[in-house]
């Protein structure tokens, strides 16, 4: 019966510890905002911050995650960082069929936050969610765009 902290409330989840923290996420407290796609930490649509640090939701078993901070996008409503990450992916249209996007924000998010003016090689690093569309030129330059100057 794992304890979390997910989006600075504390949930008492009657699930079995090896259950990743996506389908809790999902399934158990509605939080759909974090996507499943590969289930197998390839893919990044279900990317969610561990203590600020983005993570790969679909293989992290809750009983590990006693004690961490776990942020979802909901959990990110008011942030400004991500309202002005959310501003840019507008201006510059990035999302195709937006599966993917949560999960971008997520992982944008949380390399803007480490690096305020992050360089090509730690948006490389940052950002290695896929994109079935396609969008990873618009998505650079929405980065850009919501980087402080
Ligand atoms: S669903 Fe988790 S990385 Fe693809
Ligand atoms: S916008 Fe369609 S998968 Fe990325």
């Amino acid at each position: 019966m794992p304890v979390l902290e997910i989006n600075r409330h504390t949930q008492d989840l009657n699930l079995e510890p090896d259950m990743p923290l996506l389908w809790a996420l999902r399934d158990e407290l509605g939080l759909t905002a974090t996507k499943f796609g590969c289930g197998v930490a390839a893919c990044g649509a279900c990317t969610v911050h561990l203590d600020g640090e983005a993570a790969r939701s679909c293989m992290l078993p809750l009983g590990g995650l006693q004690g961490r901070q776990v942020t979802t996008l909901e959990g990110l409503r008011d942030d400004a960082l991500m309202q002005r990450l959310q501003a840019a992916w507008l201006a510059e249209q990035v999302p195709q069929c937006g599966y993917c996007q949560s999960g971008m924000l997520m992982a944008a998010h949380a390399l803007l936050r480490r690096h305020p003016q992050p360089s090509e090689a730690q948006i490389e690093a940052a950002m290695t969610n896929l994109c079935r569309c396609g969008t990873y030129p618009r998505i650079r330059r929405a980065l850009r765009r919501a980087q402080l100057p």
